[in-house]
């Protein structure tokens, strides 16, 4: 398979490329660092024209069988009223970057009538931490991107897969000052990443107990759920 994969320079990114790269698939990488792979493009996401170009460029010479759309971005977490800038940043690397890693590789996938689109959203997307809601609202967003894609391609036999990790040992989250519950080592989390990829999991979230408990806050009558939301957050900066 040709796998064109962003973020692939460090964390989940890396390791699963270098897993799919030991299987004899062909990576093509990009992330604004040189990735450990033939084929690396360095390109911050967020120069959504760049970017475009790239995919264009890489998708005229070969038929990309599954795109992983992994690059994604942190800032601390804060109690302040975060800096315009670092909210659209955030909201650019995790969701709008999407839209242009994909406008030159779903027409190739529709004329194939077969693909794999994988995003790598979180389960941080069914909660708002008021610690940082520029990445929860970003997570949301794919979530609702990810269920109207689904349906729009199904018709095709492109197959889109939304993985929703919860916290998982990579650079993002060792800058975490906080504990963060049911922490995965970076191995068993791209396993289960893996696993999801396989078995094209419409919707994948893990590890399983975290995501009810975060599940069915989410449902939660909103003074309940923010109730204990202040309580989780309070402790945490
Ligand atoms: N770790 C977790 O607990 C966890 C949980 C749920 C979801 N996730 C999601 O998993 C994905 C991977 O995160 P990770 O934990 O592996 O973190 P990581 O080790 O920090 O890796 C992030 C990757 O994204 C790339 N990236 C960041 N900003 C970019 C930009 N502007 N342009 C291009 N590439 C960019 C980085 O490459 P460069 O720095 O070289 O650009 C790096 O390869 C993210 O979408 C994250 O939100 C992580």
């Amino acid at each position: 398979m040709n796998i064109l994969i962003t973020g692939a320079s460090s964390g989940i990114g890396k390791e699963l490329a270098k897993r799919y790269e030991s299987q004899g698939h062909t990576i093509f990488a990009i992330s604004r660092r040189k990735a450990d792979f033939e084929n690396s493009y360095e390109c911050d996401v967020a120069d959504f024209d760049k970017l475009r170009s790239i995919v264009k460029e890489i998708t005229k010479n070969n038929k990309i069988d599954m795109v992983i759309a992994n690059a994604g971005i942190s800032y601390p977490h804060s109690t302040a009223f975060m800096p315009f800038e670092e909210f659209k940043n955030t909201i650019d690397v995790n969701f709008i970057s999407i839209h242009a890693l994909l406008e030159n590789i779903v027409p190739q996938m529709k004329e194939n009538e077969r693909g794999k689109i994988v995003l790598i959203s979180s389960l941080a997307g069914y909660v708002s931490s008021p610690t940082s809601l520029a990445y929860s609202a970003s997570k949301r967003a794919i979530n609702s991107y990810a269920e109207g894609l689904r349906n729009q391609l199904s018709k095709y036999n492109i197959k889109v897969i939304n993985i929703k990790p919860g916290f998982i040992e990579s650079e993002m989250t060792t800058k975490n000052k906080f504990k963060m519950p049911f922490l995965l080592p970076l191995e068993k989390g791209v396993e289960k990443i893996e696993y999801a990829i396989s078995k094209d999991k419409k919707e994948y979230d893990f590890p399983f107990i975290f995501a009810w408990v975060v599940k069915i806050v989410s449902i939660l009558p909103t003074n309940l759920k923010d109730f204990i939301l202040n309580r989780l957050n309070s402790s945490k900066i």
